[in-house]
This record gives structure tokens, sequence and C-alpha cells, in this order.
């Protein structure tokens, strides 16, 4: 583990994730150009931006999935090697929620909730998943191919799976894109639960009002994060 003294100071000032000076290309193309984002523990904040301003790459590149060009990102105080295969961090410690799910097809609900156990051999609190089954209303579809489910069941199991190792980030990437007014009530008011819980999360969404609803909102433009939080 790399900490060093900036780590430690990372560490006392509570910040969870921290990234300095992040650059993003696509070929001569720069998407993110020296952005600087600070997530303190238990924040909840909010990123909204036009179309191709890079919200999805940025998404990425916090939830350890995609590299990037230059700077630095610091999690939980450790200052990460974008070199090295962050998966263990990427599992245990980021619940990602994609707009499209990210369901397997033809496996169950289960199944697609669980699968993260069985590729990384880490374990999971069986009676807490119960409970978010049942949280999250989906405890009678567990057996049911998520093939023929609603998008807002299956982002609901999206989402359980998202906290199968009860991680400390929840990043959520336009989570309610593609669903009605009623699911997207429903997923706003869990993101609010799981804050009151402890956890930080991060959302993108095109939804102003309810990018708003956050503590900190951010206009994610020319590369760069802008303050739009309004007291
Ligand atoms: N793999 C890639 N290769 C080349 N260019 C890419 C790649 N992924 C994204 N881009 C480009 O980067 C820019 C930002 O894309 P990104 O998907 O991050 O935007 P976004 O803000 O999430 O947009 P939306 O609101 O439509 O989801 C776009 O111009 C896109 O074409
Ligand atoms: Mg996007």
């Amino acid at each position: 583990m790399i900490l060093n003294m900036d780590g430690f100071n990372h560490l006392m000032s509570n910040q969870l994730l921290r990234v300095d000076h992040l650059v993003k290309r696509y070929g001569t193309k720069t998407i993110l150009n020296q952005l600087n984002l600070t997530l303190l523990v238990n924040d909840y904040a909010s990123i909204i931006g036009k179309s191709g301003s890079g919200k999805s790459t940025l998404a990425h590149i916090l939830g350890l999935m995609d590299d990037y060009d230059e700077g630095s990102i610091y999690f939980q105080g450790r200052l990460l090697d974008p070199k090295k295969d962050n998966a263990i961090i990427r599992a245990q410690s980021i619940g990602f929620i994609f707009q499209s799910y990210n369901l397997i097809p033809h496996l169950s609900a289960e199944k697609n909730i669980l699968l993260p156990a069985v590729f990384s051999n880490l374990c999971y609190d069986k009676e807490r998943m119960k409970r978010l089954y049942e949280h999250l209303g989906i405890q009678h579809l567990l057996n049911t191919d998520v093939s023929v489910l609603s998008g807002g069941e299956k982002q609901r199991v999206a989402i359980c799976r998202s906290l199968l190792f009860d991680p400390p980030l929840i990043l959520a990437d336009e989570p309610t894109g593609n669903l009605d007014a009623e699911n997207e009530a429903l997923i706003f008011r869990l993101f609010k639960e799981l804050r009151e819980e402890g956890k930080t999360i991060l959302v993108i969404t095109h939804n102003q009002e309810r990018a708003k609803e956050a503590d900190k909102c951010y206009e994610l433009k020319g590369g760069n994060l802008h303050d739009q939080t309004i007291d």
C-alpha cells in the first residue's frame, strides 16, 4: 500500500475519493482537462452536463473501469497506480450502477446479483442481502430470467448487485435514464437512504431537479467540473 504524506492527509480529512488534474483524451480530442474532484465520506454529489461532455468517461475512470492519460486518483487515502489492476478495490469498494443495467441475459436475477462473488471469491453477508431483496421489492423475482423483467425491476436487480459487498461508494451513471417517474422516485429515495446509512453517492443525471437534491452539484463542461450547488 502506498500511503505517503499526501495520502495520510486525505485519510485524516475524511476524503473517500480524490481526483487531481485528471486528463483523458480520445485521439486528439481532450475529454477531461485537468479535472479535480473530491468526495468526502458520506457526501451526496451529482453531475450534470450536455450529451458528449464526458460524464460517462469520468464515471468509468472513477469506477476504475477505464484508464486515463494524466492525473492522480486517491481512494481512501491510497494513491492508485493506474497501471495496476484495481479489480479488488473496484469490486469491494465501488458499487457502479449503469443506465442500461448491464445484467447478463438469460440468467436469473439472483444469479446476476451474486455473480461478482463467484468471479472474485469475495464473501458477502447473506442475511443483509435477504433484507436488501425485500427492501428493493425483488424477492419474488429472484428466480426469474432478467430478460423478462421490466426496466424498473432490472434496475433494482442491478442496484442490488452493486451493493453486494456493501461498498462505501455508489457511482451511478444516469441510473434512471430509461425509467418512468415512479421508478425514478424509488431509486432516488434509495440513494437518500443509502446516504443516511453512511454511504457516499455520486450520481450522474440529466434531471436537473434530481441533481439539485444532492448536497453538491457539478456541471461537467469544457472538460472540467463547475460547482452548481445552490444553498
Ligand atoms: N471509446 C471511445 N473512443 C473514442 N471516443 C470516445 C470513446 N468513448 C467516448 N468517446 C467520446 O468522448 C466524448 C464524451 O463521451 P461520454 O460518453 O463520456 O459523454 P456523456 O457526457 O456521458 O454523454 P451522454 O450524456 O450522451 O451519455 C464523446 O465525444 C464521445 O464520442
Ligand atoms: Mg453518458
